[in-house]
């Protein structure tokens, strides 16, 4: 690999496993959501997660529509949700036609401020989405005791987290469902596709009956209810399988990536190195810092302008979902809007090399550095 090419922020892993399983999919004539390795896929995922049931999808987005739908969430009524997340937490739930109330973060996970959503609830209140961002676990515990206060449902949105551990507890199973994503920038892929996980049986047979256009499993073609087609394909699911058998050894190389950066970002002014919790154990996804201009001597969009010249790929944080064009709420919700403004995601695809881990270290430094 060329040392000097644009390093990007995060590109798959693909190797010969990959290459074999797809080839036997698509030999194999099962091309559509027909074929043995949607089950391999399901199945072991379900076995990863500690769940007992798992169910593919066409993304993470309708993995989440798909989830809320199980739970006749419409119109009337409101889902909680961080407002520091990508658009599709929220999105997700106003397809549904709920409204997405919107929650500040903490300082340090990052995540849904456990102690802020009581305010939020109200009578149409009827589920939590609790976003484990960049990999880092959300505060289960705190936030299961509110929604067991008011009765509601928590939708766990571990697109971002697969393999996170919460309390030595795999995230996604921890609430009433979880849900995953495994876009072609995720720690495993199948190109575009989504897993949604839980150990209910009542929403799990929901959550069958809606993926398939609210077919009877009894009766072909006869429909009780109105349903999507959200079912992932043969061949996504062959990818899946292979990236899933060797997960841990991508885990591993990203903790590897994230030690690195730590270690050689530490003592630059102004870095904020993420925060790991002792409770949980994070699965890196994207490696993101925040930038504190008074400190580094410059802001988080003039560093992404730099790393880009030096031919560095990075990515601002998410804008915070309640100051999106689409939502715009008017809230002041500062600790996401902080973190949205000064955070960055650096290059952590699991193939970069350490001498790609030193060149950004060193590009940061020498900004710093820059009178
Ligand atoms: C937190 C979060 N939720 C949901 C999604 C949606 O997943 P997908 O892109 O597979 O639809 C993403 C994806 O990128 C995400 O980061």
């Amino acid at each position: 690999m060329n040392s000097k090419r644009k390093i990007p922020v995060a590109e798959p892993a693909i190797g010969k496993e990959e290459l074999d399983f797809v080839n036997e999919a698509v030999t194999s004539g099962w091309v559509s959501s027909a074929g043995s390795f949607i089950g391999r896929f399901e199945k072991l995922f379900a076995e990863y997660c500690d769940a007992k049931y798992a169910f593919a999808t066409t993304s993470g987005t309708s993995a989440l529509h798909l989830a809320l739908e199980s739970l006749d969430i419409t119109f009337g009524d409101e889902v909680i949700v961080p407002t520091f997340s990508f658009i599709a937490t929220a999105n997700a739930v106003s397809y549904t036609g709920a409204k997405p109330i919107f929650v500040d973060s903490e300082n340090t996970t990052w995540n849904i401020a456990p102690e802020l959503i009581e305010a939020a609830v109200s009578e149409k209140t009827k589920a939590i989405i609790p976003v484990h961002l960049y990999g880092h676990p959300a505060k289960m515990d705190a936030i299961l005791q509110v929604a067991s206060k008011y009765n509601l449902s928590v939708i766990e949105d571990a697109a971002e987290a697969h393999g996170a551990l919460y309390k030595g507890r795999k995230v996604g199973n921890i609430g009433t469902m979880g849900c995953f994503s495994f876009y072609g920038n995720k720690t495993i892929t199948t190109g575009e596709g989504g897993m949604i996980v839980t150990d209910n049986v009542e929403v799990a047979d929901r959550l069958k009956l809606l993926r398939d256009h609210g077919m009877s499993s009894k009766h072909r073609y006869l429909h009780t209810v109105l349903g999507y087609n959200y079912r992932m394909t043969n061949l996504q699911a062959a990818l899946g399988v292979a990236q899933l058998n060797k997960i841990e050894s991508l885990l591993d190389a990203k903790n590897q990536i994230a030690v690195r950066y730590n270690k050689l970002l530490k003592t630059i002014p102004g870095i904020n190195l993420p925060t790991d919790s002792e409770w949980a154990v994070r699965s890196t996804w994207l490696y993101t810092l925040t930038v504190d201009k008074d400190l580094f001597g410059k802001t988080r969009d003039e560093l992404m302008v730099f790393l880009d010249s030096c031919g560095i790929d990075t990515r601002p944080a998410f804008p915070p979902m309640h100051m999106q064009p689409i939502y715009n709420t008017g809230q002041s919700l500062p600790i996401a809007e902080k973190l949205s403004e000064t955070g960055i995601s650096l290059p952590s695809s699991v193939n970069l090399l350490d001498s790609e881990i030193d060149r950004v270290a060193k590009a940061i430094k020498t900004f710093y550095e820059r009178k």
